[in-house]
């Protein structure tokens, strides 16, 4: 099991010693949420922010869009060349275009749905991506409640990627704690996103180790 600390749940005011600490406590990824304030109702960081992440990180970036406009700010953050770009696909009506797009950054693509959006929707995208990400909660928030409901869904999905795309990854976000990972693990998740589970916690190699589970 791989897991990405959300940095949402970081302290900005220190943002730079918060990344590099959850880096040497042994996070797979930095998982980085853009958020525009009109795909969801919050606002996070621009590239200038993340720009300084990168920077410090010793762990690849993950970037988590849930923004309209997706090409727009695909454009923005492709220089900072993370492993991967997840997008709404509830947001986009081209969604292989944008995929496309992704790809040619030599950036692997992912797609996201929403804890309402149903896996089947994915019939026609699942071979395409490298990752599909599951919300486990609503977008916009750290700390909220994980939806169990998501636990179905994993399961669906590793049904479709084993006749669709047998190497695709799946990720989930929202809630992630040390109860619900090793169900996660169990239903078929590859990567687990956690933001407020890490960061409350004073010692983030014991945090992330407990959901490595
Ligand atoms: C929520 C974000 C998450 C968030 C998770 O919209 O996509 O990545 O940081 O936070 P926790 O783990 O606290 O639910
Ligand atoms: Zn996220």
């Amino acid at each position: 099991m791989k897991i990405a600390p959300s940095i949402l749940s970081a302290d900005f005011g220190n943002l730079a010693d918060d990344v590099k600490a959850v880096c040497e406590a042994g996070a797979d990824y930095i998982h980085v949420d853009i958020m525009d304030g009109h795909f969801v109702p919050n606002m996070t960081m621009g590239p200038m922010i993340v720009d300084a992440v990168a920077k410090v990180a010793t762990k690849p970036l993950d970037i988590h869009f849930m923004v309209e406009n997706i090409p727009f700010f695909i454009d923005l953050y492709k220089h900072i060349k993370p492993e991967f770009i997840s997008f709404h696909i509830e947001e986009e009506k081209h969604i292989n275009r944008v995929i496309q797009k992704i790809r040619s950054e030599e950036i692997r693509p992912a797609v996201v749905l929403n804890p309402a959006t149903p896996v089947c929707f994915l019939e026609n995208i699942a071979a395409d991506v490298d990752m599909v990400l599951l919300m486990s909660v609503n977008p916009g928030f750290g700390g909220q409640k994980f939806i169990p409901e998501v636990l179905d869904k994993v399961k669906e999905l590793r049904n479709l990627a084993e006749r669709k795309n047998p190497d695709l990854l799946i990720e989930i976000d929202g809630g992630v704690n040390d109860k619900n990972a090793p169900l996660l693990k169990e239903a078929g998740a590859d990567i687990l996103v956690a933001g407020s589970y890490v960061f409350k916690q004073e010692d983030y190699k014991k945090a992330i180790e407990s959901l490595r589970v």
